[in-house]
């Protein structure tokens, strides 16, 4: 019996970030990111309280947000988390069937359908609660043929930078705390319809000191993927610990970028002074027995201090920024899919490792 889709989702529409300062991180993710100047709204377009900057590449695109008065709902949000994701807004031919969908499933109601009109039409947008102050949102824009939402003008400042080939966003993951993992699983199960991809626990990511447990949950087309993460005990403080620790609270741990090349994009980003884990030259001895032949030259992966995973499937090739902000909250995941659809847990030993010696740095550890 093929089960019935309640909630089709096309892809990510978005994904929000409340900041400090929106104009700040607006050009960090231009210069260092590549990211591509799209839309804006401020004072200057009425806003009087908020002021957002929407930039793009390839089909991931990034809102800003920064609050304009000391009591907003941002400023909360920012004082509380220090920078972070706000919405995830998922597109979808029918925002208020999938509020509908949703919420009778559990879901607990954001933002009941709403219409947003301008000159170039309607967006409607829904939306629904997840982790922590985190929020799902339903964009309708098949009505609307407008830049980005209505609202927003045209952003076009003088400067650009080159893109650095991000495609689409392939996973977005949550840290939520002890014992929640399955909480949130089963929230995406019964009330998105989702289905559990792959689990682990701590006996497949633990070193010595900090573990975690995840469970990767995908929509019916597999273009939404969010992993869940939980801490699990360890002799130290677990990553996901030191997360909520600082965000007070659950809420995204990474982004994961996809690419085709990923040579070209991460040698661009570290010429742009992104940071990223450091794995050991060691890594590299075994790497070539664990994962076969591949298509890249392993001396330049080295060089750029990328990882390599094989599954059933084929191999990836996978890469982690350290914080992008002064909380160690969220960072970025850089990934080029030759065939695998996992998520690289023959890397995670060696990853745990680097993650532990920039905790033992900050003391979190
Ligand atoms: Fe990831």
């Amino acid at each position: 019996m093929i089960k019935q889709d309640f909630l089709p989702i096309n892809g990510t529409d978005y994904v929000e970030f409340y900041v400090g300062n929106a104009k700040q991180a607006a050009h960090y993710y231009q210069s260092a990111f590549g990211f591509q100047p799209l839309a804006y709204r401020g004072l200057e377009t009425g806003d009087k309280e908020k002021t957002s900057y929407v930039l793009r590449q390839g089909k991931v695109t990034f809102v800003f947000s920064s609050s304009l008065v000391p009591d907003s709902e941002i400023a909360q949000h920012c004082n509380l988390h220090g920078d972070g994701v706000k919405y995830i807004a998922l597109w979808v031919d029918d925002a208020t069937k999938s509020f509908n969908e949703t919420t009778k499933r559990g879901g607990k109601v954001y933002l009941e359908p709403k219409a947003y009109k301008d000159n170039s039409g309607e967006v409607v947008i829904s939306g629904i609660h997840t982790y922590g102050e985190t929020i799902h949102l339903f964009v309708e824009r098949k009505n609307y043929n407008g830049i980005f939402l209505p609202g927003f003008i045209p952003w076009n400042p003088v400067y650009k930078s080159e893109e650095v080939g991000f495609k689409f966003v392939d996973h977005m993951v949550g840290n939520v705390g002890w014992g929640e993992m399955n909480t949130w699983a089963k929230f995406y199960q019964d009330v998105m319809g989702f289905e559990q991809l792959i689990s682990f626990d701590d006996k497949d990511i633990s070193t010595e000191y900090s573990a975690l447990m995840s469970k990767v949950m995908a929509n019916n087309n597999m273009r939404i993927k969010f992993p869940i993460n939980e801490p699990a005990k360890g002799k130290k403080k677990s990553q996901i610990e030191e997360y909520i620790d600082f965000y007070k609270g659950p809420g995204v741990q990474h982004v994961a970028l996809a690419t085709d090349n990923i040579i070209h994009t991460v040698g661009e980003l570290r010429r742009r002074g992104v940071e990223f884990l450091y794995v050991p030259d060691t890594y590299y001895d075994s790497v070539g027995q664990r994962v076969g032949i591949i298509d890249e030259n392993l001396d330049l992966l080295k060089k750029l201090n990328i990882l390599i995973d094989r599954d059933e499937e084929g191999y990836l090739l996978q890469i982690f920024t350290k914080p992008v902000e002064d909380r160690p909250t969220v960072f970025y995941e850089i990934i080029q899919r030759k065939g695998a659809l996992s998520f690289g847990k023959g890397n995670f030993k060696a990853l745990f490792e680097s993650i532990e010696r920039e905790q033992e740095r900050r003391g979190t550890l």
